[in-house]
């Protein structure tokens, strides 16, 4: 064991410097062991939510001159900041100081009269700039510079993973590489903010917040836009206005269920972005889901997006992933390398299936965290001891109250590298009693499971739900194959540890590579005992024999 991994040192350090780095470039919210006060989500999501509703975006000629395109919208107050990007064309987010410019700009800007087609009049805070001469513009610098909102090519991935020192810092580069950068989440923040002012016509003060892995740390470049379509604000306004004697009540309609309130007003704001919405294309309404919701793409953003309404239990557990992935920055960085190595694989897909979920593996890794020894994340019930009486959230029934001051929380004292923490990982659930256990971030320690689906991972607030409970056998099995033989090679590393080159890979980069078991397996039905069974009894007599053996996970 090294006596301290890369980011978990003191201000002073390799720490401190990546977190400057960071707040320079103002990429991470939060991340790191230091001493900066670190903000709570609904502080975060706030100032995210407001700053969007000062911004615009603009489709842009692909030749433009910044300064003259800068100094041409200062006409309606100063810009705050701004960026370019290319999406189907070049797009810039301009983010003006005062929320009047906005309506400034607004006030000039024309709907464009089309030749055969008919424009449907909506004035959005999506504009197109358009050049009046073409020929008069200048001939100087033409290129903008633009910001990248696609994670690195898998290539460009394991080049930089084969030139890193360490496996510690291949983790940290595959997090630094691939994590949202300050520019996408503002694009993130923008784009609800968008699906707010068509919502907004309907529910003029209802709110539209990213959850997901847009805000709880966890997201990766090119991840979905899951948002929450947030009514309840407009019953609250009504429940402050109510003295005296009298209590005044708005007529409504009235349906059966709140399933079918849902349903219902998805259906409409789901027709009114297909109709109206300015790049909203691929409209579907999936209102028979669990939690019903409409999918579409926004164009100009590119990102894709699941809009749900009635579903602010998921905005909590943002919240607490948010919090765990705060406490310890071990935990990103080992979560983004599982979700990394689970993609690589195919144990994970874009698409709906029996695969595990990245939100799953998410909540193994949480788990897995908790049974170290001593622990590097604390239990849910431990987060929930330690709230006030402001932090108190029952939703629906659902106790989610937990600690919202992240800064209150006693930092982990276990010192554990990222290396060993991933091969841990591996072992752990390569080993992992799956038949018969549950895995509960709540308690921190395995339950038994209380139905049969092959993975059971408590959803932690209402308990008794299974988050994976879409994963079949052959699935799960695909995992721990995997899992087994990942700790194998990280195993074998070790004893003849290559060292770090750049022409070849090694340590996570090796990982990443078509898997041996795969091929293996293929001819597995003609061996006696699966090339994962025999993985694992190899490792057994490694560290039976061996002095460097593992430490101990606690789980087993
Ligand atoms: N969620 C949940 N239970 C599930 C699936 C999802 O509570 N079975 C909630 C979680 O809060 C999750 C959010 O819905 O974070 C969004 O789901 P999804 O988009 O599937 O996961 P993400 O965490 O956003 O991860 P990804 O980057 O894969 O989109
Ligand atoms: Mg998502």
């Amino acid at each position: 064991l090294r006596p301290s991994h890369r980011l978990l040192s003191r201000p002073g350090t390799v720490a401190a410097d990546v977190r400057r780095e960071e707040q320079s470039s103002g990429s991470v919210e939060t991340g790191s062991e230091d001493q900066t006060p670190k903000k709570r989500f609904s502080e975060v999501q706030k100032e995210r939510r407001e700053q969007a509703q000062r911004t615009v975006l603009i489709h842009c000629p692909s030749k433009i001159s910044e300064k003259k395109f800068l100094k041409y919208l200062s006409q309606h107050g100063p810009i705050h900041n701004h960026f370019f990007y290319e999406s189907f064309g070049l797009y810039a987010v301009v983010e003006f100081c005062q929320k009047e410019s906005v309506a400034s700009l607004q006030s000039v800007t024309r709907t464009p009269g089309l030749g055969t087609e008919a424009a449907i009049p909506f004035r959005s805070r999506c504009f197109s700039l358009k050049l009046r001469s073409p020929s008069g513009q200048p001939s100087e610098p033409a290129r903008v510079p633009c910001n990248s909102q696609s994670p690195p090519s898998s290539k460009k991935l394991f080049e930089l993973l084969c030139y890193a020192e360490s496996i510690d810092d291949q983790l940290d580069t595959l997090l630094k590489a691939s994590q949202l950068t300050e520019e996408n989440t503002r694009l993130r923040y923008l784009t609800c903010s968008l699906i707010e002012d068509v919502a907004g016509a309907y529910f003029p003060d209802c709110a539209v917040r990213p959850f997901g892995s847009s805000v709880n740390s966890f997201g990766k470049l090119g991840c979905d836009l899951d948002m929450f379509l947030d009514l309840d604000e407009i019953g609250k306004f009504s429940a402050h206005k109510t003295s005296g004697n009298f209590l005044m009540e708005f007529q409504v309609k009235n349906v059966p269920s709140e399933r079918i309130a849902t349903q219902k007003i998805l259906s409409v704001i789901g027709e009114c972005l297909d109709q109206f919405g300015p790049g909203c294309v691929g409209v579907q309404k999936i209102l028979n889901a669990r939690c019903p919701l409409v999918r579409f793409s926004h164009q100009a953003s590119g990102f894709q997006c699941d809009l749900t309404t009635n579903n602010r239990i998921a905005l909590k557990s943002s919240e607490l992933l948010y919090i765990y992935g705060a406490l310890d920055s071990r935990v990103r960085a080992l979560v983004f390398s599982v979700r990394c190595w689970a993609r690589a694989h195919s144990l994970t897909s874009s698409i709906p299936g029996a695969w595990i979920t990245n939100f799953s593996l998410t909540m193994m890794v949480i788990f897995f965290l908790q049974r170290r020894s001593p622990p590097i994340l604390p239990t849910l019930d431990y987060l929930e001891n330690l709230a006030d009486a402001e932090d108190k959230c029952i939703i629906e029934g659902h106790n989610c109250t937990f600690i919202c001051d992240l800064n209150r929380i006693k930092p982990s004292e276990n010192t554990e590298t990222l290396e060993l923490l991933l091969k841990e990982f591996f072992e752990y659930f390569g080993n992992f009693a799956f038949n018969k256990n549950s895995i509960n971030i709540r308690q921190g320690r395995e339950q038994n499971k209380p139905e049969s689906s092959p993975l059971h991972i408590q959803n932690p607030f209402e308990t008794s739900l299974n988050i994976s409970k879409n994963v079949t056998q052959s699935q799960l099995q695909k995992f721990v194959d995997l899992a087994r033989e990942s700790a194998w090679i990280l195993h074998q590393q070790d004893k003849d540890r290559p060292s770090p080159s750049g022409n070849q890979p090694w340590g996570l980069a090796t990982l990443l590579l078509p898997s041996v078991t795969n091929s293996l397996s293929l001819a597995k039905k003609k061996r006696k005992k699966p090339a994962s069974e025999r993985i694992k009894n190899l490792l057994e007599s490694i560290k039976s024999s061996g002095a460097e053996g593992p430490t101990d996970t606690n789980g087993k």
